[in-house]
């Protein structure tokens, strides 16, 4: 069992990536399962029933989420019944959309998880109860079983690795955007990587225009990010085998496509 993941695809050149690299990425490395960060998707905050759509149509299996889960209005009109998008699930219990989405490939299932980090985060419930809970619940239909851990805090997301180490196939950090070199698979056999790393601008900072951003370290005065509409872009994720039998990793392997480092197969 192969699994692509694509970190946080930001804004119009975020996605002008995904349709032109996973289509390449997928023929390279022949995933059964692609999953995509879409939270920053729509200009850069939240994410649209198109955007969402689009996603689906380009091989995409599953939709995660993070902090910016309900920053695009339109979200509240179809994330009910979108059956793939998986939002932190330790939010508050009433809130809309789900955070585990079993996928049904051929005879096998694989769960996807999107939890939050605490530190540095919006307040939620404990994520690390809440991968007691779902691991517990997911285990009892199948070994395979993915996390997308959103946070900033590098240690809280090693925190989560090593706890979830050989009850899930892989915890792979989003949210800060900037991809991490310390994938590797835990002695438990869990993949685990601290940040896929981000999808969009590659000369922006964090997938913003750098000037804005720039100018609001040196006068702290508040300024407008926006994604910046032309200029070179890149792709970061992650391609992780398993044994589909234990769930287990194998392997796993960044992926980091811009000008500097073209894909090549
Ligand atoms: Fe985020």
């Amino acid at each position: 069992m192969n699994i692509l993941f694509i970190g946080d695809v930001v804004g119009s050149p975020g996605r002008d990536m995904v349709r032109e690299y996973v289509p390449k990425l997928k023929e390279k490395y022949r995933p059964q399962v692609t999953i995509i960060n879409g939270e920053n998707a729509a200009g850069g905050k939240g994410i649209t029933s198109e955007i969402y759509r689009g996603f689906l149509e380009v091989g995409a299996q599953a939709v995660t989420l993070g902090n910016h889960t309900w920053d695009n209005r339109e979200i509240f009109e179809f994330i009910d019944d979108a059956k793939y998008m998986v939002r932190p699930a330790n939010f508050p219990e009433e809130n809309p959309g789900k955070g585990i989405v079993y996928l049904k490939m051929n005879e096998d299932e694989v769960a996807v998880i999107s939890l939050q980090g605490r530190t540095f985060m919006q307040p939620s419930d404990c994520p690390f109860k809440k991968a007691d809970e779902l691991i517990a619940e997911a285990r009892k239909r199948t070994p395979i079983i993915f996390v997308d851990f959103h946070g900033e805090a590098t240690s809280e997301k090693q925190a989560m690795g090593w706890y979830l180490d050989g009850r899930v196939s892989a915890v792979v950090g989003t949210h800060t955007h900037v991809q991490t070199a310390d994938n590797r698979i835990l002695p438990g056999g869990t993949a685990y990587i601290s940040d896929a790393g981000m999808t969009g601008p590659y000369d922006g900072i964090l997938g913003v225009e750098k000037e804005a951003v720039i100018k609001r370290f040196i006068n702290n005065l508040p300024v407008r990010f926006e994604v910046p509409k032309t200029g070179r872009n890149q792709l970061n994720g992650v391609y992780i085998e398993l044994n589909k039998k234990t769930g287990l990793a194998k392997k796993i392997e960044r992926i980091l496509i811009n000008d500097d480092q073209p894909l090549t197969f």
